[in-house]
């Protein structure tokens, strides 16, 4: 087929062309949403799943929603390492800045005049001059240089100015896991007053499975402020509508048999699923696409999974990072005891720290429970075991 025409997006944060299998999430927001329409309050949301599954693409779909509603919405990254601190601030700055102009010119009321300024006095104070966006600051509301009080007058100002309007302040957050713990602590409590006082501001975060564990420790009642939805693995038939609908929007099909495979092949992870998409693609002859063509397809999705994808994340790892990657494999899939791991490796639970420390902080593993480890990636156990170059 046509490679021009390939409708199929494998990458980070791409949008697949048919987003399929997650009504329970999106109704789940659409209700949040509605609800502000009525200044009726409800929990925001945080959407965890590992690498690949499909989470920023939805992140970004409920925002679009969001905006689409009209909604004030602000969306940030978090970013680990010592910079990502002062980087994430500049940046909440900056997006609030820009979100203001467009509120502005939609809706000038006094009231959300008078948030403006607030957020010209909160971004100034975090470092990012309102002047320059044209707009006045407000002297002693969210200036007095501490992140939690702060934040907490911008988005007291800016909620009650939108309630008004029956809009509301969405700020959608992806790799949660990787704020700083200042500026996450602040975010909760801000949450939480919202809560009680009935602002209209929602946090909709996105991130790895241990972030809800992150949440609870940066504040306990963190566990009851969210609705948590996990997000998997597509199921079959999510799965052959996300391969299938494509293709027919563009003038192919599969044979039964043929998508069939792909499904399996793919276990139902959405990347996977973009990749073999895009294989079947490029390499089939004609429409329909057969079950010849998937068996070809899944072997050329694996050896472009084998040469990007997982390859991407081995190279990022140091090499006693390696040796502990390679001890995690041995148990496949499943999560593995960091006890284990230091048995299998002759080596202290002590000494292993900072191999475990570098692996957390580049997001190749996770923590799902206390003193156990799992990869964040699909297949990553596979793909390590497959690696032939011995232990470094
Ligand atoms: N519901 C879906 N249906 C079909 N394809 C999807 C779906 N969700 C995501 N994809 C595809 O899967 C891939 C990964 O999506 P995305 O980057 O959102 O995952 P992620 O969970 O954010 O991963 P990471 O943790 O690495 O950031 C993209 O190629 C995207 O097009
Ligand atoms: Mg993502």
């Amino acid at each position: 087929m046509q490679s021009e025409l390939n409708p199929y997006a494998p990458g980070s944060g791409l949008r697949p062309p048919a987003m399929t299998g997650r009504k329970a999430e999106i109704n789940a927001f659409d209700l949040i949403v509605a609800r502000s329409k009525r200044q009726l309050h409800s929990r925001g949301m945080v959407l965890t799943g590992l690498r690949g599954v499909g989470k920023t693409v939805l992140l970004n779909s409920l925002r679009a929603h969001a905006d689409h509603m009209g909604w004030f919405t602000i969306g940030l990254e978090g970013m680990s390492g010592s910079t990502g601190a002062s980087i994430i601030r500049e940046k909440l700055a900056r997006e609030l800045l820009m979100a203001s102009r467009k509120l502005v010119r939609r809706s000038a009321t006094s009231r959300i005049k008078e948030a403006v300024k607030t957020i010209s006095s909160f971004s100034a104070t975090v470092g990012v001059a309102g002047a320059e966006f044209g707009f006045e600051t407000t002297q002693g509301r969210a200036d007095s240089g501490s992140i939690e009080i702060d934040l907490e007058e911008m988005v007291e100002d800016l909620a009650l100015a939108l309630k008004e309007e029956r809009s509301a302040f969405g700020l959608f957050i992806d790799e949660m896991q990787d704020l700083d713990s200042e500026l996450l602590a602040a975010l909760i409590t801000v949450q939480h007053q919202a809560g009680q006082r009935e602002w209209p501001f929602y946090i909709i975060g996105a991130g790895l499975p241990n972030l809800p564990a992150v949440l609870s420790e940066a504040r306990s009642y963190a566990e009851r402020l969210f609705d948590y939805r996990r997000i998997g693995p597509l199921d079959e038939s999510a799965a052959r509508q996300a391969l299938e609908e494509p293709a027919v929007k563009f003038g192919a099909r599969f044979e039964p048999k043929a998508v069939e495979e792909l499904a399996l092949a793919a276990v139902g992870y959405p990347y996977f699923i973009q990749e073999y998409g895009k294989a079947i693609w490029d390499l089939a002859p004609a429409t329909p696409f057969t079950q010849t063509d998937a068996v070809l397809a899944i072997e050329a999705g694996r050896s472009q999974l084998d040469s990007g994808f997982f390859p991407a994340r081995w190279e990022r790892a140091t090499r006693s990072e390696r040796n502990y990657l390679r001890a995690m494999a041995q148990d496949g899939e499943q999560s593995c005891s960091t006890k284990t791991v230091a048995e299998r490796l002759q080596s202290s639970h002590q000494s292993l720290g900072p191999a475990r420390a570098g692996l957390i902080a580049k997001g190749l593993i996770y923590a799902p429970e206390h003193g156990l480890v799992a990869f964040t990636v699909p297949g990553m156990a596979e793909f390590i075991l497959r690696q032939h170059d011995g232990n470094e």
